[in-house]
């Protein structure tokens, strides 16, 4: 990608520093695995966002004034030839177009020295393990030197606060990239549906991880890095495990597969969820809770648009599926009462029991605050009705183009007495990921079905 676009951001970082600001920015850290293997290495996505410096032992420094220096590990033929190319100082300010750059070998000798009469240093807060320590070091360097007329800065501030509301918002470029990676997990979806009903029907032995293997197959061959979270492959009753792990569960006619994964590209995630017959033929009450879902959702979609609240679609679907609930004898009304009953209750939770969505980005669940900025100080207080606990609710964030979110309801039921036994381990959830644009929003990751049709249809094939 062009440099400029990190320059430009760089620059936007520098504008809300104060011009004596200073801002100090690590990548992530190289983890161990066992012994001398590593954990596969994935950038800091903060550094990466002001970058597109994909190498490890890099850190990042940004001045109030808008210059910027880079540090990063010195060429070293023995350890290249080991570990892989390093770009190295020298080449860095072409290569990145950041103004100086130095050995990472040469931080701590440098950082007291830029570090020295300025008011506030920013950095990420709570994310590098350490970091506030390091910077402690190098801030006592800077004191040890105001008998001689230094100034040391009087001020530490949470870089992430600015670097968030920037991220929040994907331009141009990240939306072309977020379009792809979406495509790219859709075909993986497409492809575990479709060899799900090929090895059932040749009467094979079908695991979870089958189902994996082609979600992964189709990630790189899509030039995918990796995927962007464990894939979620939950064959049957395992549908209702929220946080399921793809294992070795048989793949069984007659049972529903929910699998909720996502590849990253270039640094940007995905996560979509399609929840599928085995065999591909939904059964009568898999696609009542199904088409239930699949409405839930399709009133979330209606409603996320620019000047809606982040909550809004989250309150849609709740709606639809509180009286589907009803609808379908999961609750019963002579208990729970009528919707807004079940809605003011919060007796759905039991079937449906997390958020609709989340801001998607670099992360999975990407950063952003999820409060309407303007309005932080307008809080109110209600009582949970299933904890009894005091909750405090603060406006929510207002939807603007650009901001991309994930509209993933579901519904879950676990045998229970009062339930009936045709819905019992039915787990399904659907997940598309929502770019907001000037009219509503744009659905990037449809090229993977959710209608019951298309999707029995895809299987035939
Ligand atoms: N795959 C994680 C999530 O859906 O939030
Ligand atoms: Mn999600
Ligand atoms: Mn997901």
């Amino acid at each position: 990608m062009s440099n400029s676009i990190y320059a430009a951001r760089r620059a936007r970082v520098a504008a809300q520093l104060g011009k004596d600001g200073i801002a100090v920015i690590p990548t992530a850290p190289e983890r161990p695995r066992n012994r001398d293997s590593d954990y596969i290495y994935r950038h800091d996505s903060y550094f990466y966002y002001l970058t597109g410096f994909g190498e490890p032992n890099a850190w990042l420094v940004i001045m109030g004034d808008g210059k910027n220096t880079l540090f990063c590990a010195p060429k070293d033929l023995e350890r290249e030839i080991w570990d892989g190319y390093r770009l190295g100082p020298d080449a860095a300010p072409a290569a990145l177009g950041v103004d100086a750059a130095h050995s990472v070998n040469d931080l701590d000798a440098q950082l007291p020295k830029l570090l020295e009469n300025r008011d506030a240093v920013w950095y990420p807060f709570a994310i590098h393990e350490g970091l506030e320590t390091r910077v402690a070091g190098w801030l006592n360097q800077v004191r040890a030197r105001v008998r001689y007329g230094a100034l040391c800065p009087e001020q530490q501030r949470d870089l992430c606060a600015v670097l968030d509301e920037m991220r929040l918002v994907k331009d141009a470029h990240e939306q072309d990239i977020m379009r792809r990676a979406a495509q790219i997990s859709a075909r993986g979806h497409v492809r575990a549906m479709q060899l799900a009903a090929r090895m059932l029907r040749d009467g094979k032995d079908v695991r979870e991880y089958h189902l994996d293997a082609e979600l992964l197959h189709e990630f790189r061959k899509g030039g995918s890095q990796y995927s962007a979270y464990g894939s979620i492959v939950a064959a049957g009753a395992n549908a209702c495990v929220l946080h399921y792990r793809s294992d070795a569960a048989p793949v069984k006619a007659g049972e529903l597969v929910l699998i909720d994964a996502g590849c990253e590209l270039d640094g940007y995630a995905s996560d979509i969820t399609r929840t599928f017959p085995a065999t591909g033929k939904y059964s009568g009450p898999q696609r009542a809770v199904y088409e239930l879902v699949l409405a839930s959702q399709q009133a979330a979609i209606d409603v996320t648009q620019p000047g809606a609240r982040f909550t809004d679609p989250h309150d849609a679907t709740v709606k639809v599926l509180a009286q589907g609930m009803l609808d379908l004898g999961l609750l019963d009304k002579n208990t729970v009462g009528n919707v807004q009953d079940v809605i003011d209750q919060r007796s759905y939770f039991r079937f449906y029991m997390h958020r609709t969505g989340h801001w998607l980005g670099m992360d999975v669940h990407d950063c952003g605050s999820y409060v309407e900025p303007s309005q932080v100080g307008e809080v109110s207080e209600r009582k949970d009705p299933l904890s009894g606990e005091a909750i405090k609710n603060r406006p929510s964030r207002v939807l603007k183009p650009g901001m991309v979110l994930t509209i993933e309801p579901g519904l879950y039921v676990r045998p229970a007495d009062d339930v009936p036994q045709q819905f019992h381990n039915i787990g399904i959830r659907i997940e598309d990921d929502a770019i907001v644009n000037d009219q509503g929003c744009e659905l990037i990751s449809r090229g993977v079905p959710v209608k019951p049709d298309e999707i029995e249809a895809l299987m035939r094939g």
